[in-house]
């Protein structure tokens, strides 16, 4: 109900994309694709949860525990999380390069984790309510959004066997394209519309949310998103002119 719906599948589509701007292992990049989209879904059924961000829709439908209980949906989260490294685990298994795999599936596990994702989400909805500062909702969506953005990158690159300077160039461009992310994602909170994303807007000035704007103001916020997206642009210039 929750990984199958109407989600655009950005992470998925990194990873794949970074892993064949290098050179393609297509078998071991979709089983990590897969588990990504599985880890990013279980954070959105958690995000969702009454306790969490107490949101009714998702993906164009009603929140997992509007449909089958809260129960339901903590545990439905539980499993996506585990379904996860049992999906990755077949990347260092069928991988030409087993040890790339490994690594992958480490820098995955951080950024995703409490010094990651969790982290993000652990300010996000302690900070509820308190006075908007910079470097806090900096803190909140380089981890909560940045760091599932650049795993996706640096796992792909690090499955094509990508050198260093390759890495470091990813993970400039993942770490600004997930800023940019969610100061777009705050945006459309306030501007956006609810339909087409297929979640309710309003809801993060309704909960006393710490997001760009709210810190920023919206003009501020639409700069720095274009700049941090520039900067991600810039980032990809060592991988040489698309094709
Ligand atoms: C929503 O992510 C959560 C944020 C980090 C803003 P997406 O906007 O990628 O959600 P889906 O996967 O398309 O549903
Ligand atoms: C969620 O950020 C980031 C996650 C780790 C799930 P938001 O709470 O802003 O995401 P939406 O707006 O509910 O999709
Ligand atoms: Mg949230
Ligand atoms: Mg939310
Ligand atoms: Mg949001």
């Amino acid at each position: 109900y929750a990984l199958m719906g109407s989600g655009k599948r950005v992470r998925p589509i990194l990873c794949l994309a970074s892993s064949e701007a290098v050179c393609s292992d297509r078998q071991a990049a979709l089983a990590v694709a897969c588990a990504l989209e599985m880890i990013h879904t279980y954070s959105l059924i958690h995000d969702d949860l009454p306790a969490m961000d107490d949101d009714d829709f998702r993906r164009g439908k009603p929140a997992s525990h509007r449909v089958f209980g809260e129960n339901i949906a903590i545990l439905a989260g539980d499993g996506l999380l585990n379904m996860a490294y049992e999906t990755m685990l077949s990347a260092p298994l069928c991988a030409e390069k087993p040890l790339q795999a490994l690594a992958a599936m480490r820098v995955i596990s951080e950024r995703a984790g409490v010094r990651g994702m969790i982290a993000g989400q652990t300010l996000d909805v302690k900070l509820e309510g308190s006075r908007p500062q910079g470097e806090l909702v900096a803190y909140i969506h380089r981890h909560k959004t940045a760091d599932l953005i650049a795993a996706p990158v640096l796992a792909g690159l690090l499955l094509a066997g990508a050198g260093e300077e390759q890495l470091q160039a990813g993970q400039r461009y993942g770490e600004s394209l997930g800023l940019a992310f969610q100061m777009v994602d705050d945006l459309l909170d306030i501007t956006g519309d609810a339909q087409a994303m297929g979640k309710r807007t309003g809801m993060d000035a309704a909960r006393g949310k710490m997001t760009w704007p709210a810190v920023f103001g919206a003009e501020q916020t639409r700069r720095d998103a274009g700049q941090a997206v520039s900067q991600a642009g810039e980032a990809l210039a060592v991988f040489g002119p698309s094709g």
